[in-house]
């Protein structure tokens, strides 16, 4: 595990940015594992830069989401597509046809999550994973529980979760309650693994993900086993470490 810290989330965006570049510079067909949220957003602004001065080309490049909430179509004002269209696609040479974001208004959300689960594999795996932490540890969406949940899955919101989206949604009502998220086998499964977090209030988390017991509790504790795996914290979320 490694844990580099920087001044602010801005530097931390840099420091993502330049690790996914490379990876494309790598493998120009990389499959690209990412994250909504507030916390990647400078990562994706300094992707979007540096692609536009040509110094990363995603025309090949595909990548899956972590997760969308259930209920909410693609175009939704909230949904995970549009975030994803809105912060970054839009401003990319990534052909659209190669994202992948799951499906949260189908008739079988177990068959939805099998498909994806497949699709995720068919690809030949996630070789850079994006990863944002929650204020209860949730990495994609799944939640503290008693076991590390596998494959892609439906899971129910915990209410820090709830309220820590409610920003994004005009009540906290409008929140999803549920969501369909790759389950930690896949995070897992991704050859590389990049979490990030900025700000204070993501210290906690991190210091238990870092130096608790690996616990289901604690789901990004389960991080401390994979064999590559960075940390990119700004100064506030690494102050309890
Ligand atoms: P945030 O969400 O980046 O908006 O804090 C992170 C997460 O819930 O994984």
């Amino acid at each position: 595990m490694l844990i580099h810290v920087y001044k602010d989330a801005q530097e931390v965006g840099k420091a993502a940015a330049m690790i996914v570049a490379a990876e494309i510079l790598k493998k120009e067909d990389c499959v690209l594992g990412l994250a909504t949220g507030s916390t990647p957003i400078p990562t994706y602004k300094e992707m979007a830069r540096m692609n536009k001065e040509g110094l990363i080309d995603f025309s090949k490049v595909r990548s899956y989401n972590l997760d969308e909430y259930i209920g909410l179509a693609p175009d939704h004002i909230c949904s995970y597509r549009r975030f994803m269209n809105e912060q970054l696609f839009d401003h990319i040479n990534i052909d659209k046809a190669n994202t992948h974001v799951p499906c949260g208004i189908g008739e079988d959300h177990e068959a939805d999550a099998k498909a994806y689960d497949e699709a995720v594999e068919a690809a030949g795996g996630i070789d850079l994973q994006i990863l944002g932490i929650g204020h209860d540890g949730h990495i994609g969406f799944n939640e503290p529980g008693d076991e590390f949940i596998s494959a892609t899955n439906i899971v129910t919101l915990t209410d820090m979760t709830i309220d820590a989206n409610t920003r994004f949604f005009e009540k906290r009502d409008d929140v999803p309650r549920q969501a369909i998220t790759l389950g930690n086998r896949n995070i897992m499964a991704a050859k590389r693994i990049i979490l990030l977090a900025t700000g204070k209030d993501k210290a906690p988390a991190i210091a238990a993900a870092i130096k608790g017991n690996i616990t289901p509790k604690m789901p990004a504790s389960l991080l401390q086993v994979h064999p590559n795996v960075q940390f990119l914290l700004d100064e506030a979320a690494a102050s309890l470490l």
